[in-house]
């Protein structure tokens, strides 16, 4: 009989603080050993030469999410987490939106239908709440939170979806009772909306408008606010897609004030710019997302804050649309006013490789804090910790093996999702994930996929200590 289901031979193995040559043991889809000459191996893959790291978690991806408009988004879980696993991730963690008059566990039920059979990666909820009624307060979320679903979500901005600054104060509140982490989406949709009809009233409604009409003071002061209202709650928060210094400064001097809050950057904001909304012939549509794009003193903002710190979490913000159905001349409204682009790009298979090639073969990064800032980080920020986000005995068997030796450039061609371009078409790379396997299965096999969906499972998340930012961060590199 053999001990092990699978044994990874001769690879360079990093965590979020180690990197070491070691053989690992899978067994049952855990980690059952670490260490040298390993034997005893159902399969063997012969990793010399390459990189062993935790699966990248992505924290923030959106799939089969319905948007205004009625337009449907470009992946469903089938085809996002399959997207997933070629870019080297195991762990999806995508929103739950709960639209108005509709329950958080009527959205709910809805999702696992959508999700439930059709993964490849594993997957966890986070729930957007748009609608918080006294009773979602009162007593659907302590439950939810109760029954594993303890990440929620509040926008600042979005008709339909953002919340006041008193109902975010009631969110924050129900958060902090409960033990749930709360992501805030920090932008003023007041003064984007007077920025819109002004610009919409001077005929300026072409993409590019849509970075205009969301300048940084718009995100600075969300940010600046959205901490303000946790630290009157006194609860630790999670700004998402920062996209500037300016914003960043705040969560530093939020720091500095004793607040505890864990920022996220993504990889649009270390590599496009607003110009790339000007693309002609309205193909600046395909780089409008939320905060837009800013410029190459941003870019560099956004790299410093991966370097110091200032960001424990990268991740994608994948939301794909297909450009020639959704915003090109199939759609009226999209193709001939700004404010009807739906907002989000695709990115979940191209996020880690970006971080790859210009952070660790760059020198910017090491090894460990790529491994903290795309997998260690968010299993720790929203309580998968540690079953999911490090290599050790009793993890799950989650793991990306990359080849530091691979050139690639970006096609959107090559890639899974369900979207019709790449906003990082033409992007040279340098490292690519060759083998995921997820808890224990191999899913894609030196660059070919061998797993099917369905063997994604759902991953309840936990409160308590691994969920408790005040502690994760004193392990946070
Ligand atoms: O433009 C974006 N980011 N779309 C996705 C929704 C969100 O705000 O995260
Ligand atoms: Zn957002
Ligand atoms: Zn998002
Ligand atoms: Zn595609």
């Amino acid at each position: 009989m053999s001990d092990f289901d699978l044994i990874i031979q001769n690879g360079t193995v990093a965590t979020a603080s180690d990197v070491f040559k070691a053989d690992i043991g899978i067994r049952n889809g855990k980690i059952v050993q670490i260490g040298e000459n390993l034997s005893g191996g159902v399969r063997v893959i012969d990793a010399a030469g390459k990189y062993v790291l935790p699966g990248g978690i992505d924290s923030h991806v959106h799939i089969s999410q319905p948007s205004g408009d009625g337009i449907v988004m470009a992946d469903d879980f089938a085809s996002g987490t399959l997207s997933a696993v070629f870019g080297g991730n195991t762990t999806l963690m995508p929103f739950c939106l709960q639209q108005k008059d509709m329950s958080l566990r009527e959205a709910l039920t809805a999702y696992h239908k959508l999700a439930d059979g059709e993964c490849y990666t594993d997957i966890s909820f986070h729930l957007i709440v748009s609608d918080p009624t006294e009773a979602v307060l009162g007593q659907e979320i302590p439950a939810l939170v109760a029954d594993g679903y303890t990440s929620l979500k509040v926008f600042m901005t979005y008709e339909g979806l953002r919340l006041s600054d008193g109902e975010i104060l009631k969110t924050l509140d129900v958060a902090r009772r409960t033990g749930a982490t709360v992501m805030v989406h920090c932008e003023n949709e007041d003064a984007i909306r007077f920025l819109i009809d002004k610009h919409e009233l001077a005929g300026d409604v072409a993409p590019r408008a849509h970075a205009s009409t969301r300048p940084i003071a718009v995100e600075r002061e969300a940010t600046h606010r959205a901490l303000s209202l946790a630290e009157i709650v006194d609860i630790p928060i999670v700004i998402v897609h920062v996209s500037n210094g300016e914003a960043m400064e705040e969560i530093m001097r939020a720091r500095a004030r004793g607040i505890k809050v864990i920022g996220e950057t993504c990889p649009q904001y270390l590599t496009l710019t607003a110009k790339d909304l000007d693309g002609m012939d309205w193909e600046g549509a395909k780089f409008v997302c939320s905060p837009p794009p800013r410029d190459e003193a941003a870019q560099a903002d956004c790299w410093r804050g991966i370097e110091t710190g200032v960001f424990e979490l990268f991740s994608s913000d994948h939301c794909p649309f297909r450009y020639e159905d959704e915003r090109g001349k199939l759609n009226p409204k999209g193709s001939t006013n700004f404010r009807h682009i739906p907002n989000g790009i695709p990115g979940v298979e191209t996020r880690l490789p970006i971080l790859f090639s210009q952070g660790v073969m760059t020198g910017r990064i090491d090894l460990p804090r790529f491994v903290a800032l795309t997998s260690t980080n968010h299993a720790k920020t929203y309580g998968l910790y540690p079953q999911k986000g490090t290599i050790a005995i009793g993890a799950d068997a989650d793991i990306a093996i990359w080849d530091p030796a691979i050139t690639r450039t970006i096609r959107h061609a090559d890639l899974h999702d369900g979207a019709d371009y790449s906003p990082y078409e033409g992007m040279e790379i340098n490292g690519w994930p060759v083998t995921t396997i997820v808890a224990g299965k191999i899913m894609v096999d030196d660059s070919v996929l061998v797993g099917s969906k369905g063997h994604g499972r759902y991953c309840p998340a936990k409160t308590g200590p691994t969920n408790d930012i005040t502690n994760a961060r004193k392990d946070i590199r």
